[in-house]
């Protein structure tokens, strides 16, 4: 194997980099002296938070791992890494392995794991076998095709075969796992798999195409971003960016103001699906953009069962979908949209959870609630309110343009505009803490805020848990319903984390005080807690290693400590990639983790195979070297 970029730098340039590390910490310190005695008001907003500064009695037994901008994993020591599937690799036994030249064809990605792998879920089966449920958001051209870019009919077919979700088994040995290409639970979700539209909006008139005029029968999903699972053992894919598919072959003057706040556009991003298939040409197809932006249950047992869009869980650009079995039974699903400016949204059922897979259609009968987040002065916590996106309520009435409830289901940004929901910075994934009622989700940035209205067109001025201009780190909001009723309507909210940085920056784009320089991180996205209540958080942010994103290094993984605020780093992942998707198994012994699209734009890397090879997204295999527990 040739030297890695790294390994070269680190030779060449490892003593220069120290020493201009060493001045830089040098300068964040007198920063910080400067911050701690002339700021007051930081460290009093700090405080009001609730955030404690990462001091002495750690929770966290591993050594944190250093930022860097290497072409591979980095972990703590005592752990190792290894790759379980990467895109492009068969899911069956008549399958072929990865062509790095050619890269496959559309038949071959018809049955193999898809790109850009995101949201993940495990089912256990019997033993030490499990069904891993992995989403492939969407693909990148520059790899995706020897020439990068779409040319043909073929490209295009194998382009929808890198999208939507992968279903395979998975088996362990030992401390390994490894994929089961013959079992009969391998499967591939594409953009052309059909579907039944459910729920509040099934049938109604945005529904319906010359394709299936009834409104009830859809083909596939796309852009599946973050995921969720159901108390009952299904799968939730989230449908986020889907209005990127779509073009407008009339140069887009039918597009309407309605298609227009999802982004919908004369234009695609280059997948050109719509010279292929006509559902994709707005022109000829102007409902098929609202037969996507769901939530879909796919059952991983039985592949039988026609995957199912949830329309009552609202229209928008889903990130994740958090479930949680309320105290009265009901399940309540949490959900972010997004985009700058949108919202923060949940769903709450009609009926109750029995412990029954007779349950399976509980997520087509409840309320979908929008959150606004009341200002206390500015301190960084204060209250909240769901309200109800409900036909007949808050003015969502036939006169203000919702004549049903399917409307308001399928229009729900414009509801939520309605009812005056919170703008809030891109909410990522949701998290539930598993032994509290606390609910965590990331805010991963939004350069607009303060400077441009939303879609919708309206200003997204600074509020509670928004609080800076051209915010480019991100941040985490956490709330915690009244009575720990997550059904209830009243909730008490503060930041878990500004993430800013200390080197370069002082006041709210410094960071909360649990931010250091041995921590620091921009655009958290992926939150998941683990079972004993470690808050494991993802980054898909600036990778640049400079400017305002100085220290930085590679997007990484972090483990945090609800109840304490520390943060340490624990993953960083190579050149250019997202860190998305983790699961737990094995009683936290394994944790796979998803290293999408490294090298994206061609930034020189060649993760995971080294040497030549075309760089490809991944889920890996974190385990202890010891045996023990992830994180301990
Ligand atoms: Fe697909 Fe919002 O991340
Ligand atoms: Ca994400
Ligand atoms: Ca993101
Ligand atoms: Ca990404």
């Amino acid at each position: 194997m040739v030297e890695s970029f790294d390994d070269f730098d680190e030779r060449n340039w490892g003593a220069g980099r120290t020493s201009e590390f060493s001045a830089l910490i040098e300068r964040a310190l007198s920063r910080r002296d400067v911050v701690k005695a002339g700021v007051a008001g930081l460290a009093s907003l700090i405080e009001a938070t609730g955030v404690v500064a990462s001091s002495g009695g750690s929770a966290f037994l591993f050594q944190p791992v250093a930022a860097n901008s290497r072409d591979t994993i980095t972990l703590p020591e005592g752990y190792s890494w290894r790759v379980l599937v990467s895109w492009g690799d068969s899911l069956f036994p008549r399958g072929v392995a990865f062509d790095h030249t050619t890269r496959g064809t559309a038949a071959s990605q018809g049955l193999a794991f898809g790109d850009n792998n995101d949201g993940m879920e495990l089912y256990p089966l019997d033993g030490d076998r499990g069904i891993l449920a992995v989403n492939n958001e969407y693909t990148n051209l520059e790899w995706l095709l020897p020439s990068g870019r779409i040319e043909t009919e073929e490209d295009i077919l194998k382009s929808k075969n890198a999208h939507g979700v992968s279903f395979f088994e998975i088996r362990r040995r030992g401390r390994s796992w490894s994929l089961v290409r013959e079992s009969r639970y391998n499967r591939r979700i594409t953009p052309d798999t059909p579907m039944e539209m459910c729920g509040v909006a099934r049938g109604s008139e945005w529904l319906q195409t010359s394709q299936d005029p009834a409104g009830v029968e859809a083909l596939g999903t796309w852009n599946n971003c973050g995921s969720g699972r159901t108390p009952w053992g299904t799968y939730l894919t989230c449908e986020e960016n889907f209005n990127g598919y779509f073009a407008s072959t009339d140069d887009g003057v039918h597009l309407t103001a309605r298609q227009r706040r999802y982004g919908i556009g004369k234009r695609d991003w280059g997948y050109g699906w719509y010279r292929q298939d006509s559902r994709f040409d707005i022109a000829i197809e102007p409902n098929e953009c609202h037969r996507a932006g769901y939530v879909v249950e796919i059952d991983p047992l039985d592949p039988r069962v026609t995957p199912k869009k949830r329309t009552s869980l609202g229209r928008f650009k889903h990130e994740n979908a958090a479930c949680v079995v309320n105290k009265d039974g009901r399940v309540v699903v949490y959900m972010g949209d997004d985009e700058r400016g949108e919202y923060l949204y949940k769903f709450v059922s009609s009926g109750r959870y029995t412990g029954s897979r007779e349950n399976m259609d509980l997520l087509d009968d409840g309320v979908l609630y929008v959150a606004r987040f009341e200002d206390a002065g500015g301190d960084l916590h204060g209250r909240g309110r769901w309200i109800a996106l409900e036909h007949g309520a808050h003015g969502l009435v036939e006169a203000n343009g919702f004549s049903s409830q399917a409307e308001i289901q399928v229009f729900a940004r414009e509801a939520a505009t309605h009812v005056g929901a919170t703008t809030m910075d891109r909410p990522e994934w949701v998290a539930v803490h598993p032994h509290t009622s606390s609910v965590f989700c990331c805010l991963t940035n939004n350069k607009q805020r303060g400077k441009a209205a939303n879609r919708g067109g309206v200003a997204q001025v600074l509020n509670g848990p928004n609080p800076r201009l051209e915010n480019h780190y991100g941040q985490i909001v956490r709330w915690r319903p009244d009575d720990d009723d997550h059904a209830g309507e009243g909730f008490s909210w503060d930041l878990f984390v500004l993430a800013g940085n200390p080197l370069v920056k002082s006041g709210l784009y410094r960071g909360s005080a649990n931010i250091t320089i041995e921590n620091m991180f921009n655009a958290p996205d992926g939150l998941v807690f683990d079972d004993e209540g470690r808050l494991w958080i993802q980054t898909d942010g600036a990778y640049t290693n400079k400017g305002d994103f100085v220290g930085m290094g590679n997007n990484q993984m972090l483990c945090a400590d609800p109840e304490t605020g520390e943060i340490r780093r624990f993953m960083v992942g190579p050149v250019a990639c997202e860190i998305t998707g983790a699961v737990f198994a094995d009683g936290g012994r394994t944790l796979f983790v998803g290293i999408q699209h490294p090298g994206e734009g061609r930034q020189g890397s060649s993760f995971p195979g080294g040497d030549d090879t075309v760089p490809r997204s991944s889920v890996v295999v974190v385990t202890k070297d010891d045996g023990g527990v992830i994180g301990s």
